[in-house]
């Protein structure tokens, strides 16, 4: 297949291309690059520098493009509560145009990168699709107003759709892995201290209503994310919006996350327990069931082992290329 990557640079877009690409898809990818890099792009993948929403047009006048998968976008919690405004242009805006685009030149095959946080605080664990979603944060927002606009353009115009809701992305795949200019996540910023890179991890509150008192994530393997983004590609319906979730169903815990580092890193690293974060929910966990049973999506890296491991491989390889380098 012909296919658009938006956000092709960014940890989960570059290693969904480097799967599109191994498996012989023809991929163009357009990114900004405003947080992703262009080392982290395939060879084989055609690279434009560009905002996916400002491009998508002219990309897919070519008139031969089989489908889109679109990550461009901006996912930081936290940030999403600063500067709203950012959030709504840079992913309902910049959707709406590549939505735009697709219909104009009859491109009728997405898949949407969303997340988890479409749910906010759940009721019930583990988290089924037909949860109630109540996002807490900007950002969840602006991924669930997205999924009203594709599940539009579906019943209107006939695009074939699916959205899938992430879970805590994880681990590495060959080359690619979480090498960010600013980093939030757990994982990553643990494994920096493994590099000497920072002095400790905080863990945010050690009071939550969880066995160990810290917060419970499920975490699930990039390369097991990136399967499911092909299968949707490959198994969408004209006229049809799907949404599923991507998980492993597995929760762990910040300590035993912190642990598993310790294992694989062989590092002490020091933790010390801070202030909860805000908008963090206690437990969040997955049930992937649906997009097993309806698409046969088999993920086969789903402990918190070989999702640190493939992460600590990543990083420790990263050298000088580690943004984190210089920091403490
Ligand atoms: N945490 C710490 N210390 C840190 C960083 C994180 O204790 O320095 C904790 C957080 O409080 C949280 C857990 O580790 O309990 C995981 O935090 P992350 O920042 O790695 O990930 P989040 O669960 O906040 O969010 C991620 C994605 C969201 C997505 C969500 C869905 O960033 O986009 O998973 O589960 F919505």
């Amino acid at each position: 297949m012909k296919i658009l990557v938006t956000g092709g640079a960014g940890y989960v877009g570059s290693t969904c291309t480097a799967v599109l690409c191994e498996q012989g898809h023809d991929v163009t990818v357009v990114d900004n690059l405003s947080t992703g890099s262009r080392e982290a792009v395939a060879e084989k993948a055609r690279f434009i520098e560009g905002d996916a929403g400002e491009m998508a047009d002219e990309i897919l006048s070519s008139g031969d493009f089989d489908g889109v998968i679109h990550f461009a976008a901006r996912s930081l919690v936290g940030e999403s509560e600063e500067v709203p405004d950012q959030y709504w242009r840079d992913n309902l805006g910049t959707t709406l145009k590549i939505l735009n685009a697709m219909h104009a030149h009859d491109v009728k095959n997405l898949v949407f990168s969303s997340t988890a946080a479409t749910y906010g605080e759940p009721e019930t664990i583990p988290i089924t699709e037909d949860a109630p979603t109540n996002p807490t944060n900007a950002y969840g927002a602006t991924k669930l107003s997205i999924d009203y606009a594709i599940a539009s353009y579906a019943r209107a115009y006939g695009l074939g759709a699916t959205s899938l809701r992430y879970f805590n992305v994880a681990g590495a795949y060959g080359s690619v892995g979480e090498n960010r200019r600013i980093e939030t996540h757990l994982i990553p910023l643990v494994l920096q201290v493994a590099l000497g890179h920072r002095d400790k991890i905080l863990i945010f509150g050690d009071d939550w209503d969880t066995p160990d008192g810290t917060c419970i994530r499920d975490y699930i393997h990039i390369r097991d994310l990136a399967d499911a983004h092909l299968l949707a590609l490959e198994t969408n319906k004209p006229g049809v919006h799907r949404i599923f979730n991507l998980g492993s169903g597995e929760g762990y815990s910040v300590k035993e996350v912190i642990e598993a580092c310790r294992r694989h890193t062989g590092h002490p690293i020091p933790a010390e327990v801070a202030p909860r974060r805000a908008g963090d929910p206690a437990k969040l966990v997955a049930s992937s069931e649906k997009i097993k049973k309806e698409l046969g999506w088999n993920p086969t890296r789903t402990d918190i082992d070989t999702i640190v491991k493939d992460a600590w491989n990543f990083t420790k390889n990263l050298g000088d290329r580690a943004y984190s380098a210089g920091q403490r």
